[in-house]
């Protein structure tokens, strides 16, 4: 009787414990249907994406992969293609980060963008100098640009949608930054200042005829002097008859920045220009005080961390500014032809704090669930 009575107990146990187990699969497999796709809800209006880093691509971080697969059209690489990386020493490439990289994105259907060719930081030294340590002359610096960019984008000519060019050349007040690309070719003269800039557009082009080629910068929406520099430097190489497809807004905000004033004046004037505009490295730090730019060497994740990050208040926060520039990029869908966050999720972003719209676990928050609105608003 007792063996019998225990026996039953067991079957029931066995039994309560597969069924709740079956209800907990089945309501987290409707909470996942639940969840909508990015690239589905923006489809209509341009390719939704993310900086990806080498976890992502070779399945370390099966995290970010999942929510990459399910939401993202496009990807950026955040490290492997700039030159430090793909280019360390003067005869040696470093393919393989790279080619991983768009290897996975072909397999996912994304459309893949090489960030960057000419840039003042993530440059090796040996670029500027000579054996003995001096600057080099301008025909040489003009020589090793050439060949870097010849060689990297013909090396993935028809499968790289577009090319981030140059990237930061622009102070704050619109005026030409101060780089060794700058003073070694542009040598001091006025007439020689967007030297640099026109070299490299033409080399990328003669490398893939077919890819976009873009501007890029940050604090284009929030500087009206340095947006402004940035819609002459786009007049200037259409000028000359450069190619020149779309500026690239990183975008770098903040929960207070930029203002939509801002960022409508930055879409209009670069688009009045002739070219598209995409948002390239979007994310929103939560930390309230300190540099509020994304110049490499005065962000780092410890300067931006943020011990309020995940309370309600700032999640709210967050998901109001998300939802604010999601309806000024809506509104102006027509120029727009991109969205790129600078990340995937929370844990993997180069800023600390809750800057994405996914949280560490890789669970969509309140900012996510903002976007998502915002776009079904926009028909
Ligand atoms: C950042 C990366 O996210 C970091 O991993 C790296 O240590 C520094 O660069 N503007 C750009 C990006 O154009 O390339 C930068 O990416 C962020 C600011």
């Amino acid at each position: 009787m007792r063996l019998r009575e225990r026996a039953m107990k067991t079957r029931q146990a066995i039994t309560i414990v597969t069924l709740v187990g079956f209800l907990v699969g089945a309501v987290s497999c409707m909470a996942e249907q639940d969840v909508p796709t990015l690239k589905d809800v923006l489809k209509n209006h341009f390719l939704i994406g993310g900086a990806l880093n080498g976890r992502v691509v070779t399945g370390r971080d099966s995290l970010a992969a999942a929510i990459v697969e399910k939401h993202f059209n496009t990807a950026t690489a955040e490290n492997d293609l700039k030159w430090q990386r793909i280019h360390p020493w003067p005869d040696q490439y470093n393919w393989e980060p790279a080619d991983s990289y768009v290897a996975y994105c072909e397999k996912n259907r994304m459309a893949i963008i090489g960030h960057c060719l000419v840039w003042h930081n993530q440059v090796p030294r040996w670029v500027f100098r000579d054996d003995s340590g001096n600057d080099l002359t301008r025909d040489v610096l003009l020589t090793r640009m050439k060949d870097h960019i010849t060689t990297v984008v013909g090396r993935y000519k028809g499968r790289i949608k577009g090319w981030d060019v140059v990237n930061e050349a622009l102070n704050e007040d619109g005026t030409l930054r101060n780089t060794p690309w700058l003073r070694i070719i542009g040598e001091g003269s006025e007439d020689k200042r967007y030297d640099y800039i026109e070299h490299a557009f033409r080399w990328a082009h003669e490398a893939d005829p077919n890819a976009e080629l873009y501007y890029n910068d940050y604090s284009l929406e929030s500087s009206k002097a340095k947006c402004d520099g940035a819609v002459a430097l786009v007049k200037h190489l259409k000028s000359k008859g450069i190619r020149i497809a779309a500026v690239g807004i990183q975008l770098h905000g903040s929960l207070t920045h930029p203002s939509v004033e801002g960022l409508e004046y930055a879409i209009t004037s670069l688009a009045a220009t002739g070219v598209k505009v995409m948002v390239t490295e979007l994310d929103i730090r939560t930390q309230s005080r300190g540099y509020r730019g994304a110049d490499i060497s005065r962000v780092s994740r410890a300067s931006t961390s943020d011990s309020d990050a995940a309370s309600a208040e700032t999640q709210k926060k967050l998901a109001e500014k998300y939802a604010e520039i999601l309806s000024v990029l809506l509104k102006h869908k027509k120029d727009i032809t991109r969205v790129t966050f600078w990340g995937v999720y929370d844990g993997a972003s180069w800023i600390g704090g809750s800057p994405l719209l996914f949280d560490r676990s890789g669970q969509p928050k309140e900012a996510f669930f903002a976007v998502v609105r915002a776009a079904r608003e926009s028909r």
